[in-house]
């Protein structure tokens, strides 16, 4: 009964987690979750406020399938002030979340075979969007040595006749690594000038802790116009419930892009885009705030490692993740390795993490600092109790 694109979907990883914290959680017991994805903040009372009002104004019907005018103007202006890119709003497509709009994005540019470059340690869900819009992943390896920085070399090796877009998610999750201006131009202009597409996902711009933060079409005109720009609210204003994603590209993609949506999704949420404007005009001191407090975690984090020395990590420059190598504990545990030492440490501490062969990266995990501190202090201490008892 099922097509051969169902069955080729791999369970996801981190539901397998979740519903087991669920399950222990149930249990009564105590569980330290760092294995989350979203912020852990509330979304900001003046877009929940944005949100009340949108409804009582009866804006709860259909709209135009690239999103709401005053939204998509929004949209642009946001990317001319804080990015120094410029887009006119029918460069605009609203989505329903980020996940969206790189689908769009695949669908909009794939044809069957094509290949796009990703770059490990990835995100869970690209590979398998790839794979939904008929595209072939070509995975490259970046090095923890590098910082899990993808080098012009490796791509060099990777790209083929068939490659048509190369995917680079910058700040990253899993590592919490982001590229310099320098090391994006090198990279982006070699593949502007072949010709191949660059699908920019920056999600995580705004949780950036010591940089600034360089977004991709802003490095030149070629680029810009080879770059297709992911974005969205979810994780800079905790709006991951809303939906909320967006698009940056030529009018001519904007335009199939819109085509695509009309016909499976019609348009995201109404009532979510008429707060997205507030989120975008008015949300800029709460912003401030939940990116002071991921510093403060990840500041506290780093220095933990480095006191300890018990495991390695590469300290996270933005997003709200650290990418733990636990390649050291090879002989300790069975040979599925981060499944293994997931799933132990949750039994055994109640800490609860992401095997890295979910990104894509065996001899990782991932922890999320998008909890509280109280948890984070907790959970290291426990982290630290687990590896001394198995090194018993
Ligand atoms: C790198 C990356 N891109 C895209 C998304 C999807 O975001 P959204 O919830 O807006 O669909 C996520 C969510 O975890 C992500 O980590």
């Amino acid at each position: 009964m099922l097509s051969i694109k169902a069955k080729s979907i791999t369970p996801s990883i981190t539901m397998s987690i979740s519903s087991r914290v669920k399950e222990l959680k149930s249990q009564g017991e105590d569980i330290i979750n760092l294995s989350i994805g979203e912020p852990d903040f509330t979304t900001p009372e003046a877009i929940k406020k944005a949100g009340c009002k949108a409804i009582e104004d009866n804006i709860t019907k259909y709209d135009a399938a690239a999103g709401n005018a005053v939204l998509r103007q929004a949209i642009a202006e946001k990317l001319k002030d804080e990015n120094g890119v410029h887009y006119t709003a029918d460069q605009i497509v609203v989505t329903n979340g980020a996940k969206q709009a790189i689908t769009n994005a695949l669908i909009a540019t794939l044809d069957p075979g094509d290949e796009v470059i990703l770059p490990t340690p990835y995100w869970v869900s690209y590979p398998e969007i790839i794979a939904l819009c008929g595209g072939v992943t070509k995975v490259v390896k970046t090095d923890k040595a590098t910082g899990f920085i993808l080098t012009l070399e490796d791509l060099k090796k990777h790209i083929t006749a068939k490659t048509k877009v190369v995917l680079i998610n910058n700040p990253s999750n899993p590592t919490g690594n982001v590229y310099s201006q320098d090391e994006l131009s090198e990279i982006c202009t070699y593949l502007a000038d072949r010709g191949i597409i660059i699908l920019a996902d920056e999600i995580y711009e705004r949780i950036v802790f010591d940089e600034p933060f360089c977004s991709i079409p802003s490095i030149s005109q070629k680029v810009y116009d080879h770059t297709i720009l992911i974005n969205g609210l979810s994780k800079s204003v905790s709006m991951t419930g809303w939906r909320m994603g967006y698009t940056a590209t030529s009018q001519k993609l904007a335009k199939a892009m819109a085509g695509i949506q009309s016909h499976l999704t019609g348009h995201s949420c109404t009532i979510t885009q008429a707060a997205s404007i507030t989120a975008l005009k008015d949300c800029e001191n709460d912003i401030e705030e939940m990116v002071a407090i991921y510093k403060k975690r990840r500041d506290f984090i780093v220095r933990f490692f480095q006191d300890w020395k018990g495991l390695d990590i590469v300290p996270p420059k933005g997003a709200f993740y650290v990418f733990i190598d636990i390649s050291s504990l090879r002989s300790y545990l069975s040979e599925d390795l981060s499944m293994s030492f997931c799933s132990e440490i949750l039994e055994q501490q109640k800490v609860a993490f992401v095997p890295g062969i979910s990104f894509g990266e065996d001899d990782f995990v991932r922890m999320s600092y998008a909890a509280s501190m109280e948890d984070i202090e907790q959970g290291l201490n426990r982290l630290k109790a687990f590896i001394e008892n198995l090194k018993k």
